[in-house]
């Protein structure tokens, strides 16, 4: 469906910009925590949402972060309130990020009762060794009984985020956390290799010849996740994401039940706000950007005004391009007929040397009705996204 209409938009990511303590790896947009500033937040974010709600009708919201679970009862209780109000809640999936530090029953309790129906939780390792290496302010003891207390809350849809390829880790140690998570059960698993941003203590140590990328043991370490979260269950949907399915899929292109729809809307490249200091939003083909300063941020809204700092509207073609390689990171890859139907253009004409050259490097397959990544392309999914890229 091409987005051009006046329907209200249905998906919406809050970023909230705060975490006790920055990990080694990390570039999401957060800083350290202060009483004074998360109260600013919770106001200014309170405004933004006034001001989008009349063009929102979530069907899926993500609090995402920095650290979500790290505001309080009150602020918490603030900023659902405010959603009430404003006719926001309800919503079919409605994910809060947690760390395994900051939950606490209490919250888990409170964020149940106002629909939160979905938690993930950075977990990353279950080697406290590797913890401390990511700087991860929590232990593997606090994942495990966060998880209980979740469950306890009445939580049925728990996403764990794991990352391998972490400098250090062996063969032995990913097995063991991945044989450990599995066992947990949650409905979902993500699971990120190593990415060495720029500006993180680890690219720095990276740069500084602390230790060395190894691509043939990240290798290893991927297709042992793939066999060990299939054997115990889940479905591979996604480059690195796994679900539970509650009943056997009728078609290829549907998703198993405990798929985490907020992002299959962005990989599908559909319409969604983002509020909150650094958020992104994609509305009807227009990108925009929130300040990257909390400060900023909270000074624009207080005096009535979205805090953009940048918009962006990408040419048809090049936001066809950009949909194309979001949604190959699908394992359904992407059905011709509903490509056309999403960004008006059609893979099988404009895309075909791409497709082709893929299909003969053993990267990509094309069916008679899709293009989907091997599994082997999968797993380099990011360079087989560039090729389809169109920059005008
Ligand atoms: C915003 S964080 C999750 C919630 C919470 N802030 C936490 O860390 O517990 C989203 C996830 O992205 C992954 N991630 C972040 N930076 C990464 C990096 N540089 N390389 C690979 N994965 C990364 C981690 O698995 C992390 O859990
Ligand atoms: S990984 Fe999560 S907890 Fe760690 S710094 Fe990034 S956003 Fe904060």
């Amino acid at each position: 469906m091409l987005e051009l209409s006046s329907e209200p938009i249905t998906g919406l990511y809050v970023h909230v910009p705060f975490c006790a303590q920055k990990c080694s790896y990390c570039a999401f947009f957060s800083e350290p925590s202060s009483g004074a500033t998360i109260a600013r937040y919770v106001g200014a974010l309170s405004r933004e949402l006034e001001l989008v709600a009349a063009d929102l009708r979530p069907r899926t919201i993500f609090f995402g972060g920095g650290t979500p679970s790290l505001l309080n009862l009150g602020q918490w209780e603030q900023t659902l309130g405010t959603m009430h109000r404003l006719g926001l809640l309800g919503a079919e999936e409605f994910t809060v990020e947690c760390n395994p530090a900051t939950v606490s029953l209490d919250k888990a309790r409170l964020l149940r009762s106002f629909g939160v129906n979905r938690i993930s939780m950075g977990v990353q390792s279950l080697d406290e060794a590797l913890l401390e290496r990511l700087g991860r302010v929590h232990s593997r003891e606090m994942a495990l009984r966060s998880f209980d207390l979740l469950r306890k809350a009445g939580f049925e849809n728990v996403n764990l985020d794991l990352m391998f390829a972490i400098p250090g880790q062996t063969l032995e140690t990913w097995r063991a956390t991945l044989r450990e998570a599995a066992s947990m059960g949650s409905e979902h698993l993500s699971s990120y290799e190593v990415i060495y941003e720029e500006d993180t203590a680890l690219y720095a140590q990276l740069r500084a010849g602390k230790f060395a990328v190894d691509e043939d043991l990240a290798c290893r370490m991927y297709e042992e996740l793939v066999e060990q979260a299939t054997r115990a269950g889940y479905h591979q949907y996604e480059v690195a994401n796994f679900a539970r399915d509650r009943a056997p899929r009728l078609s290829a292109f549907e998703t198993p039940t405990y798929a985490c729809r907020h992002n299959v809307n962005y990989w599908r490249g559909g319409s969604f706000y983002g509020v909150g200091p650094s958020a992104t939003s994609y509305l009807r083909g227009v990108r925009t950007k929130n300040w990257c300063n909390t400060q900023l941020y909270c000074e624009s809204l207080e005096a009535g005004r979205r805090a953009i700092e940048s918009s962006e509207e990408l040419a048809p073609l090049a936001r066809a391009g950009e949909t194309a390689a979001f949604g190959l990171r699908m394992v359904a890859g992407w059905p011709f007929e509903e490509f056309c139907r999403t960004t008006g253009h059609d893979l099988r004409q404009e895309w075909e040397g791409e497709m082709s050259e893929l299909a003969g490097q053993g990267w990509g397959r094309i069916l008679p009705d899709r293009f989907v990544l091997t599994p082997k392309g999968l797993r380099f999914a990011d360079a087989a996204a560039q090729m389809f890229l169109r920059s005008f």
